[in-house]
């Protein structure tokens, strides 16, 4: 096979565009690489040569040729920069603005300058999930600031960050209660809620066991049916794990928050409450603390509004919260997600680490609490500078605005005839719904002609007592300005008579119980102070722009610029998922390119661009695979094989989506591969009632699973499914066939192979493409070109439901729609196989001084990543210098930190292995510059292991106490002040421009300074 040639071609700097960059993509030495390859022809030449073969298409070698793509991948070529710049910003015109009142499950809200300038601080954006406390300050003080400013405006002492959004953070919060009441997985929920909402509940729950009875909606009032709380049976309220309501409810209307806290509590049912962190600050509404006598017990919610645009809907950030005080101690153990914790390294420096890990999927596995991984970090980072900017007093000022333009249009409304308020009690802040007798998608369509989005149809979400009348309803913001109040007033004026009589006016003022009692005091910060912290803050961290970034698993990649700057393009980024379709024909086009190009990239028939991380992509796998069973009758199929080295979210899933004790584990053979007699034996006692596999491949311990075919052929024969998790595709996207391969389902990482920044942790995302047998059941909607050109959307006939109100994180389908244009078709090939190769590379110039696993792997040869440990002796050594066994891995990871690199992967998926994934963003001399690192770490454990006890040296802080922090939470803090900045000892810019062996000589001598030797 042929997969292209070497040559760095830079493709052309043409200035025909009239698209002005604001930056200068030439000032970013991997921006301009052809594929963002860096390595040159000579590079690619010399790094073939050691690893002994001819060209980049041996490395494939050793994998059955039928599965390999015989012709090249059916996408575009590849383009210019300039013309992927021109591309994408003549798609994103297709967009158009409109005065919006749409708001409803994404109210859009003005963004301080703040946010802009963090998102730009790429130690920030790029960097990984702070694994590693030492080199990750930065991150994990953003985090801590978000954490403690939710935790101030809600009262809620431990909010964790973050998931992915609040459809998602409602579920997790019901299987933490179900976990919690130890009722039974009955779980009661008002009608009120988003339907959208429900639908995503309602998808994540089935085979589960969670059954849903729902409080129903009084017509006459827009809200809960509260008389409905008393005709429950004692049976009823003995049974539910939990009730979900909403503060602010899907008709714009206030619940009565009080009585339905303290129906839960008067009945040890656990609350949910679902909040918007926007509307309570200084005299806004009341926090979930102050709900009824005691409280909520967890909150749900998303907060993208106070972090990004739009963004035609995601990425979404999920708030989740529970209480941590006297009274309550035990539910914080048993929720989901990450949380950070105050700490002290081993100095006593103050500083901050995530705490509570035990519970997490890579610890626990299917025991764990959720499936959740990467989550929508980043969000919370930007969540957290935007509030700092506002502070509670900014935020109460801007729903206050909010206020005065609903009250305005209200007035307009009470002179007219045709047109009147649905509701008028209890009305939200910053919302309101109309009744009219006029069809609502003709006001609508009215309104777009007059340039305005005029808000939501929500006629389907409830029977009015009216007849023939249908619902509208609005959002204001802060965004709107005196113009755009009175242009919908003119427009609404237009379309209804001036009322005879006067209306009785409808004066609101929001009943005093729906409003905070205590004040809430979250200072607000300057722009100047802010944007000095937070570049101070970016300091603390290491970028994959400064150098190889090895951490397995992860595909570190660079990150290109051109991505972010499409993904902030106005006709994206400040969409509305909820506008008509005429004016979202950009996105739709992004979606739908998208869409057909994963089942090129794949091969497989179907794909749904909806999940937001590779986790949810794995559920969205298994709920397939489930629906598919279903549909054949085939109910006792609850068996899922996994081999023992996959990833955590795997198993995590896999009880997840119903299967907590249907979990077979597959055991690895001395090749580093599945054991085919283990399989087959395991095969034979499940049979028909296995409902598939999950396999990694590449695997993670980099080798390709040659026998994937086979089982996959026996699987199907069994009637089961094959789901491949692609987090490993950067090692074979373009080259293998998954169709060839027996794949059913897989997703794809777009936060790893795909270029789009890993943010600190998230947000992630991952395109699910299916085999034929699956199309049927895809969730979400399916996005069509019609004939004369423009895009539509369909559900599929048996789909499984939703996994997002909208269209999942459509910015990151932005971003990764403008690398594969850069790649075109022959780049994509090209970059696995210099990926591959970089790793080769690497291994042929370490194996010779580390040992490498699986021990005795002769006839696999590495893919993208490979594996790293010590010698027995080496281990005996260290454990005579008072470095057990356990600690050594760990630690020399904090050695890597100290040569300015980011640990590798410690202990995962070998618990004595340091995993190395290099990508094929690095030119040689950088990766000889690594390679000139790792072996330096190796005389230092030969010649100086002490060094391992004190390392690292050069980060802000020593190690981090974990233990202590974990026993002794502290998850908040007032933000009187900016939390105290630790200071780089030499930063990782400077590591990278010294010489190794100068590296090596200091931290030797401070070793020596800091055990006394000297
Ligand atoms: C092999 C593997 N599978 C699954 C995942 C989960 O993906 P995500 O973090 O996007 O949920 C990861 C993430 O690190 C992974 O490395």
């Amino acid at each position: 096979m042929e997969i292209g040639n070497v040559i760095d071609k830079n493709t052309s700097t043409d200035n025909s565009t009239s698209v002005k960059l604001p930056f200068d993509p030439l000032e970013f030495p991997r921006e301009f690489r052809r594929h963002y390859v860096s390595a040159n022809e000579d590079d690619i030449c010399k790094m073939l040569d050691k690893v002994g073969l001819r060209d980049l298409s041996q490395l494939f070698g050793h994998i059955d040729p039928h599965l390999l793509f015989p012709h090249s991948l059916p996408l575009p070529e590849e383009k210019g920069y300039n013309e992927v710049a021109e591309k994408v910003f003549q798609i994103s015109n297709l967009s158009n603005h409109k005065i919006s009142f749409i708001g409803d499950q994404l109210p859009v809200w003005k963004t301080p300058p703040i946010v802009d300038f963090v998102s730009n601080l790429r130690n920030l954006s790029t960097s990984y999930t702070p694994y590693q406390p030492e080199r990750s300050q930065g991150t994990l003080i953003t985090h801590w600031i978000y954490q403690c400013a939710m935790s101030l405006l809600t009262g809620f002492e431990a909010i964790n960050t973050s998931l992915y959004d609040r459809s998602f953070a409602i579920y997790e919060a019901i299987t933490c209660a179900i976990r919690t009441s130890r009722k039974s997985s009955r779980i009661l929920l008002a009608s009120s809620i988003f339907p959208q909402e429900i639908q995503v509940l309602q998808t994540l729950s089935e085979e589960t066991g969670i059954k849903f009875d729902f409080l129903d909606l009084d017509h006459n009032t827009g809200r809960c049916n509260y008389g409905q709380l008393s005709s429950f049976s004692i049976e009823d309220l003995n049974q539910y794990s939990a009730l979900v309501y909403p503060q602010v409810n899907s008709l714009g209307l206030l619940e009565d928050v009080d009585l339905l806290t303290d129906f839960c509590d008067d009945n040890r049912i656990r609350s949910i409450a679902c909040i918007d962190p926007f509307l309570l600050g200084e005299g806004g509404l009341k926090p979930p603390v102050e709900f009824g006598r005691s409280g909520a017990d967890f909150i749900a919610g998303d907060a993208q509004h106070l972090a990004i645009p739009p963004n035609f809907g995601g990425p979404g950030l999920g708030i989740f919260g529970c209480r941590h005080n006297d009274e309550n101690k035990s539910d914080l153990r048993n929720t989901p997600g990450r949380y950070i914790g105050q700490a002290k390294d081993l100095n006593g420096r103050d500083c901050h680490v995530m705490v509570l890990s035990t519970r997490e999927q890579h610890i626990r596995k299917e025991k764990a609490t959720s499936n959740v991984c990467s989550n929508q970090a980043f969000l919370a980072t930007l969540a957290g500078a935007s509030i700092l900017s506002q502070g509670s007093k900014g935020l109460g000022e801007a729903v206050e605005l909010a206020n005065r333009n609903q009250q305005k249009v209200i007035d307009a409304i009470d002179s007219l005839e045709g047109i009147e308020l649905a509701y008028t009690e209890n009305i939200s802040p910053t919302e309101l719904s109309i009744l009219t007798d006029k069809p609502a998608s003709t006001l609508q369509n009215n309104a777009r002609a007059a340039g305005i989005h005029l808000g939501v149809n929500i006629s389907d979400r409830i029977k009015t007592p009216k007849k023939n009348v249908e619902l509208i309803k609005l959002s204001f913001s802060n965004l709107h300005s005196e113009e755009n109040i009175n242009s919908l007033i003119s427009f609404l004026q237009s379309e209804f008579s001036s009322a005879l009589s006067e209306n009785s006016k409808n004066s609101f003022r929001i009943d005093e119980k729906y409003l905070r009692r205590k004040p809430v005091t979250l200072p607000a910060y300057s722009d100047e102070e802010l944007r000095e912290y937070f570049g101070k803050l970016a300091e603390l961290n290491v970028s994959p722009d400064d150098g190889c970034y090895p951490l397995g698993s992860c595909t570190m990649k660079y990150n290109p610029l051109l991505n972010d700057w499409a993904a902030g393009l106005k006709g994206f980024a400040e969409i509305h998922p909820q506008a008509p379709k005429e004016d979202i024909q950009g996105p739709l086009k992004v979606l739908h390119e998208i869409q057909e190009w994963f089942k090129g990239i794949t091969g497989l028939s179907g794909v749904t661009t909806q999940p937001v991380a590779g986790a949810q992509g794995e559920l969205v796998g298994i709920k397939l695979f489930q629906a598919y069973h279903r549909s054949r009758g085939e109910t006792k199929r609850k068996f899922i094989l996994i081999p023992r080295s996959a990833h955590g979210t795997n198993f995590a899933t896999a009880a997840m989506a119903g299967y907590p004790d249907g979990i077979v584990y597959l055991e690895a053979n001395d090749q580093g591969k599945i054991d085919l007699q283990d399989f087959i034996g395991k095969l034979a006692k499940y049979g028909d009632r296995l409902c598939g596999v999950m396999i990694t491949n590449p695997n993670t311990s980099g080798i390709f699973e040659t026998d994937f075919k086979k089982i996959a052929d026996d699987v199907h024969r069994a009637g089961g499914l094959v789901y491949m998790d692609g987090a490993n595709m950067n090692a074979i996207a373009g080259i293998i066939n998954l169709a060839e391969l027996g794949v059913d389902a897989v997703h794809n990482n777009l936060h790893k192979t795909w270029t789009i920044p890993h943010g600190g942790g998230g947000p992630g995302d991952a395109i699910v493409a299916v085999s034929e047998k699956l199309v049927d059941f895809l969730p979400g909607k399916q996005i069509i070109k019609l004939k004369d050109g423009s895009y539509d959307f369909e559900i599929p006939s048996r789909s499984i439901g939703s996994f997002h109100r909208n269209w999942g994180n459509f910015g990151h389908k932005v971003r990764a729609y403008t690398y594969l244009l850069r790649l075109g078709q022959e780049g994509i090939p090209r970059m696995s196989s210099v990926a591959v190769l970089s790793a080769r590379y690497l291994f042929e110039k370490l194996k010779n001084r580390y040992q490498t696993l699986p021990i005795d792997v002769s006839n696999s040869p590495r893919m993208h990543e490979f594996i790293l440990t010590l010698s027995d002796d080496d281990f005996s050594n260290l454990e005579i210098h008072g470095i057990p066994k356990n600690q050594a891995i760990p630690q020399i990871g904090k050695l890597f930190l100290d040569f300015g690199f980011h640990a590798p992967t410690v202990a995962f998926p070998e618990v004595f292995g340091l995993m190395i994934e290099p990508t094929e963003s690095y030119t040689k001399k950088e990766l000889d510059r690594f390679v000139e690192a790792v072996l330096a770490i190796k005389d230092i454990i030969e010649e100086a292991p002490y060094v391992l006890k004190t390392a690292p040296h050069f980060t802000p802080i020593d190690r981090v106490d974990e233990v202590s922090a974990n026993r002794n939470l502290r998850l908040h803090e007032t933000l009187n002040r900016l939390p105290p900045l630790p200071h780089n000892r030499i930063s990782p810019a400077e590591l990278t421009r010294l010489d190794v062996n100068e590296i090596k000589r200091r931290v030797i001598q401070l070793a020596k300074n800091n055990q006394g030797l000297i």
